[in-house]
């Protein structure tokens, strides 16, 4: 794994990108607000499944592209989001985006960057690009001051 700059890591495997995102969820806290983009393929269900891992959740993470929504219940709720099937914003807002947004779990929702006026001031930006062969390089800009401090914690990046 090669470290750019401290908010900007290339991952070389699957793998790699699970224990990051475990890494990610040890910052979380209730009623935070990830929102994930990047091309089909890139690894965003992945990165919520290391997520999950991370938070405890021990059910199989899969993706919801045909449901937008899976909840997966535990001490922090995670919200899945998946918008890849809506073009707008309303629609989102419509099946209760906000109730779960601003609740106690954690939401994370992959196409954010559709939905970007939605999102809560506060939010982890997580973007996902290919690299070289099963490289990818993934940008995380935070959003908000507890976001800025966590990912200002180079520590986390360094130790993986
Ligand atoms: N460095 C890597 N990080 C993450 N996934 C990788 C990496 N290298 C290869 N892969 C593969 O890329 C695929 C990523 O699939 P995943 O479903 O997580 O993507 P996605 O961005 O959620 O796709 P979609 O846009 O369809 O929701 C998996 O098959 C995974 O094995
Ligand atoms: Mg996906």
């Amino acid at each position: 794994m090669d470290i750019h700059n401290k908010n900007f890591i290339i991952t070389t495997s699957e793998k790699e990108t699970l224990n990051l995102a475990e890494k990610i969820a040890k910052l979380i806290k209730p009623g935070d607000v990830i929102s994930i983009s990047g091309e089909l393929g890139t690894g965003k269900t992945c990165f919520v499944k290391g997520l999950a891992k991370g938070l405890g959740i021990s059910q199989i993470v899969t993706s919801p592209s045909f449901v937008i929504l899976k909840i997966y219940h535990n001490k922090i709720p995670l919200y899945h989001f998946d918008v890849y099937r809506l073009d707008k914003p309303f629609q989102l807002e419509d099946i209760g985006f906000n109730q779960f947004q601003y609740a106690d779990g954690v939401t994370v929702i992959e196409w954010g960057n559709k939905m970007k006026e939605l999102l809560a001031f506060d939010h982890l930006q997580v973007k996902f690009d290919y690299y070289e062969n099963k490289k990818r390089k993934i940008k995380f800009i935070p959003h908000g001051e507890s976001w800025v401090k966590k990912i200002k914690n180079l520590n986390l990046i360094n130790s993986i």
